[in-house]
């Protein structure tokens, strides 16, 4: 009798032994996993201020642990979630798109990323970069990005007064795609005509002295490049017409600008100033203004419907 009751005694107690441990390993482990998610970025930008779902797109999105303590050393912002969601969206432009939409804050979330890529947030001329002349039909001149005075292009050579004005000058690629192109273009019914193309440093000077001269400063800014900051001096540009429209006012409406615009690019060919883009390119339209980049880079510019300036900044300068 009392052997069993001490079995029972000692069953009683080892079941509560038992129970003891269960719950303090249930209360351990409750302990060590709060401990260890107080360790996640998650809870980090939840005590930052951001919500759950913020954290969590956060944490999604960025990958490294530099970038996720970057996004905590700033001040909360949910602008951040908007921005990421954009397709041109590059980590290292962060503050520069908050500090854009701060001070332009009707500007659409693509285009804060589109400006700020493109060095819109700084003035024209006062944020000169020297470009990065190896990249042969890459290279990106414009109002931020110059060339040095004494800049040689590649294999420059003449192009045949069959297709050209005599005295144009382009990279022999570039010729040998244009050529390609106008012979599509004349089998399509049009006769091209390029009137414009290489000009040196000192061309340059000519070109924009005198529009400066007849429409002053601001106008000729519109419409030609200062000095060194000419992609006509790469010898990758071309000005072309139709032998029907040469001129600037209206071959935007002509039929072989249209066929240009559809087709240029097969040859690798971009037009380099389009129509609603000058906020991004920095100059008025030029339907006459085409641009060698090669075949596969000119593709994804027509595809994407982007300008030479926010491919440079996205899948270049970004993927450096
Ligand atoms: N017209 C273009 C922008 C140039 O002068 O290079
Ligand atoms: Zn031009």
């Amino acid at each position: 009798m009392t052997k069993l009751k001490l079995k029972k005694k000692v069953y009683i107690i080892g079941l509560i032994l038992f129970l003891l441990i269960l719950v303090g390993a249930y209360f351990g482990n409750k302990i060590y996993q709060d401990y260890k998610y107080k360790q996640t970025y998650e809870y980090k930008f939840i005590e930052h201020g951001y919500t759950l779902e913020e954290a969590k797109s956060l944490v999604q999105f960025y990958q490294k642990e530099s970038q996720l303590e970057n996004i905590l050393a700033l001040e909360k912002n949910s602008y951040i979630l908007e921005l990421i969601k954009e397709k041109y969206y590059i980590d290292n432009n962060l503050s520069r798109y908050l500090d854009y939409k701060e001070k332009n804050e009707e500007t659409t979330t693509k285009d804060v990323v589109a400006i700020v890529n493109v060095n819109g947030d700084y003035k024209y001329y006062e944020h000169d970069i020297p470009t990065d002349t190896s990249l042969n039909f890459l290279i990106n001149v414009n109002k931020y990005y110059t060339l040095p005075e004494d800049f040689e292009p590649i294999d420059i050579e003449d192009i045949s007064i069959r297709y050209s004005y005599e005295g144009n000058r382009i990279s022999k690629e570039a010729n040998d795609a244009y050529v390609s192109m106008w012979n599509a273009a004349n089998t399509a019914g049009y006769t091209l005509i390029v009137n414009s193309s290489y000009r040196d440093y000192q061309e340059q000077v000519d070109v924009y002295n005198s529009k400066k001269a007849s429409l002053g400063e601001k106008e000729a800014d519109k419409i030609a490049a200062r000095p060194g900051h000419s992609e006509h001096q790469t010898a990758l540009s071309i000005d072309v017409f139709e032998m029907n429209n040469q001129s600037t006012l209206t071959f935007k409406d002509s039929p072989a600008y249209t066929w240009l615009k559809e087709n240029a690019y097969l040859y690798g060919f971009i037009e380099r100033y389009p129509a609603q883009k000058e906020y991004l390119t920095g100059y008025s339209a030029e339907a006459w203004h085409w641009r060698y980049v090669g075949e596969d880079v000119a593709k994804i510019i027509h595809d994407e419907d982007i300008t030479f300036d926010e491919y440079y900044a996205y899948y270049i300068e970004n993927q450096a």
